[in-house]
């Protein structure tokens, strides 16, 4: 066999599909796309294009790796494979399983306010609902009850994150955990993006020059290979309404919940 070039080389070279070596979980509306598209940018990085919910639905878990690698981009050796599922962080069943496919696995959670949060996601499911010609009803009457936060809507606890990230912190150490400020990732992505490459062990490559500040979107939009790409129009629409007196009651439901995610994660956020 030769030991340069050749027919070995070749062989090298050649792309196969690899388990995720980073896995960005969370937070649904969070900027999970942004952050999985602008990672994408990097040289070393290849991305399940597609949401993966291996670890939470449990049809595909039942199928095991084999399904789950088949999901995954071809890469070069050396290439870190990353997928995005926003529907991780919140599955209880979700972070042993993930230990168990690899206790090395980083783990990336990007937040966002989680009042902001909450009206994305509202906004979503009432997209989709419109779309489907289902009915709806409108936020504030889901989310107050006599006048109170009513603790039983899902987007609500969706927007808990200390109770999700301490099932993560069961199982994972602190340190395999990086959390992506999302409010941060809109106004200006380079730091976030130059900490999350620090995160995975990557060298510096993402820079300006990968994007362009687009005033109509409000949002900065990708330069790759000559294309310009933003993010499609499901992200950065405009948010359903909620009077002033409802958000600053949101606000206020959040602020304890808030305090034990900063103490947790060991950083605050200026989140209203
Ligand atoms: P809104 O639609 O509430 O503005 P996810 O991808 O997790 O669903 O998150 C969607 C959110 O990503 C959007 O929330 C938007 O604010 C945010 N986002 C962050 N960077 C963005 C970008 N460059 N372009 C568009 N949306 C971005």
């Amino acid at each position: 066999e030769l030991r340069n070039g050749g027919s070995r080389s070749t062989h090298f070279m050649a792309t196969q599909q690899r388990l995720p070596a980073a896995i960005i979980i969370g937070v649904r509306k969070g900027g999970t796309r942004a952050l999985l598209e602008m990672l994408n940018l990097h040289p070393d990085v290849d991305v399940a294009k597609a949401e993966v919910h291996y670890f939470n639905v449990e049809e595909h878990y039942q199928q095991g790796l084999d399904w789950y690698r088949a999901q995954m981009p071809f890469t070069l050796p050396g290439q870190l494979t990353v997928e995005k599922t926003p529907g991780y962080f919140a599955s209880p069943q979700v972070p042993a399983r993930v230990w168990d496919m690899n206790p090395a696995v980083r783990l990336l959670l990007i937040v966002r306010d989680p009042a902001e949060r909450l009206v994305s996601d509202y906004t979503q499911v009432l997209h989709n609902r419109l779309e489907r010609h289902k009915p709806y009803q409108p936020l504030e009457e889901i989310l107050l009850h006599q006048g109170d936060i009513n603790p039983g809507y899902k987007a609500l606890h969706r927007s808990l994150y200390h109770q999700h990230l301490a099932r993560w912190l069961q199982v994972f150490p602190r340190e395999q955990i990086h959390v992506v400020d999302g409010d941060a990732l809109i106004r200006d992505p380079f730091p976030e993006l130059r900490k999350a490459e620090r995160f995975l062990g990557l060298p510096a490559r993402i820079s300006s020059s990968n994007f362009y500040y687009n005033a109509t979107k409000g949002f900065y939009c990708l330069l790759s290979a000559g294309h310009d790409k933003c993010l499609d129009e499901s992200k950065g629409r405009p948010h359903a309404p909620l009077s002033v007196q409802a958000f600053q009651k949101l606000c206020h439901y959040f602020r304890k919940p808030n305090k034990l995610f900063f103490d947790m994660v060991g950083r605050s956020f200026s989140w209203c």
